[in-house]
């Protein structure tokens, strides 16, 4: 059975919801699931953009027949090579011998890497800027390297706007009957998964994204959908997607707010960080959350970090050293480029306490702008009453940073 909806005039989607995968990458939780997107352009010529990972690829091929209705394939452009959407190609290669593949030089290369056989005189090797007329659609390419492979490109359909985006713009959640952003809320629904995917896949090639942004920038009155390989069509709204983006891409916080991300083996550590956390509230700070990084994937700590300007990092000290959860959250905040926060840190140890001194060296010399605030708190095994003071004046310090 087909599971096809349409994106405009002759523009199908036709890819596949997936709520199998546990892990994205093999790395990334996604417990709301995901969708490889894929899409048909049934005109003169029959163009499919982009295919879905492989254990998606019965349904994409069931639907791709079923928009087809027995014509045959033309083009296959392939924007992005990454298996979660080139891996079906074989497949749909053999089911449709004549197509003939477009793309650029990098991505052959990387599909010769990944083993496909592909017939030189199937190549249509496309460089930035080229026109390829398809039928009655003419496609004009743009390069965008780093988001997320080097071989990344977009597609942009002159002739119904249609931006095939690869993965910018995409998302995590599946979409499960949706399709375009205005058929949710997503402010409540979808922004989180949005920025999750977002700043953990890409999320190190700000630059990059910054680039490819103002390289479309002249293109923006021409584009009509934004078409991505995760998650919904854009065809509405595209200034709140594009802030969001610039947000993310510049490492610029969406909200003031405090992240408390506590690392704690008894729970000493864990009472320091929600003491802190009620005395933020009580004291009027809006948006504040608390995290334990023992339980919580680091990919959703990641994600908070992006859109929240405060962090407090509170850590018990482990054989001499941070405890290697929270130094786990730390490099990744380091791989993935975080930077420009504010941040309090809140130190435990039983004896020779050294977490609070190898915090603030990392976030010092490992990573960049990273304001570490003056009011360290110090326990001893267990926060004592006289401590209370020392939190009081440490959520007033932040809170005087929030207004600044
Ligand atoms: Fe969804 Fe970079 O692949």
């Amino acid at each position: 059975m087909h599971i096809v909806r349409e994106v405009t005039d002759h523009l199908y989607w036709i890819g596949v919801n997936d709520h199998r995968l546990a892990l994205f990458e093999n790395i990334h939780p996604i417990p709301e699931g995901v969708s490889y997107n894929s899409y048909l352009l049934k005109g003169e010529k029959n163009v499919l953009f982009d295919t879905v990972d492989w254990e998606a690829c019965r349904q994409m091929m069931e639907n791709i027949e079923y928009v087809l209705d027995g014509e045959d394939l033309d083009y296959i452009v392939i924007n992005h090579w990454e298996p979660d959407h080139a891996a079906s190609l074989q497949v749909v290669l053999e089911a449709y011998p004549n197509a003939k593949i477009i793309g650029n030089q990098k991505g052959f290369q990387l599909a010769e890497q990944f083993g496909f056989k592909i017939d030189e005189d199937k190549k249509i090797v496309v460089n930035e800027g080229d026109v390829v007329e398809v039928g009655d659609h003419s496609l004009t390419f743009l390069f965008m390297p780093m988001v997320h492979w080097p071989e990344a490109m977009v597609t942009l359909d002159l002739t119904n706007g249609a931006l095939f985006s690869a993965d910018a713009f995409g998302s995590f959640k599946a979409l499960d009957g949706k399709l375009f952003n205005d058929e949710v809320d997503y402010d409540r629904e979808w922004i989180d998964e949005n920025r999750r995917y977002l700043t953990n896949i890409v999320g190190k090639y700000g630059p990059h994204i910054r680039k490819i942004l103002k390289k479309a920038a002249p293109l923006l009155d021409q584009i009509k959908f934004i078409c991505p390989l995760h998650g919904l069509v854009w065809r509405s709204d595209f200034g709140y997607l594009l802030d969001k983006y610039e947000h993310w891409a510049n490492y610029e916080p969406e909200q003031k707010g405090v992240v408390i991300c506590y690392a704690s083996m008894y729970g000493n550590t864990e009472q320091a960080a929600q003491a802190l956390a009620s005395k933020l509230c009580e004291l009027g700070v809006e948006n504040v959350e608390v995290f334990d990084v023992s339980n919580t994937h680091v990919s959703y700590l990641i994600s908070e970090v992006f859109k929240n300007s405060h962090l407090v990092l509170a850590s018990c000290t482990y054989n001499l050293g941070i405890f290697p959860v929270m130094k786990n959250f730390l490099e990744d905040m380091k791989a993935l480029n975080v930077q420009n926060r504010e941040v309090a840190v809140i130190e435990n140890g039983s004896w020779a306490i050294r977490s609070g001194d190898l915090i603030s060296e990392f976030l010092d010399d490992e990573m960049k702008q990273m304001t570490v605030l003056n009011d360290r708190i110090t326990i001893a095994s267990h926060l004592k009453e006289g401590q209370e003071e020392e939190l009081d004046e440490l959520a007033k310090t932040i809170k005087d940073s929030l207004r600044a």
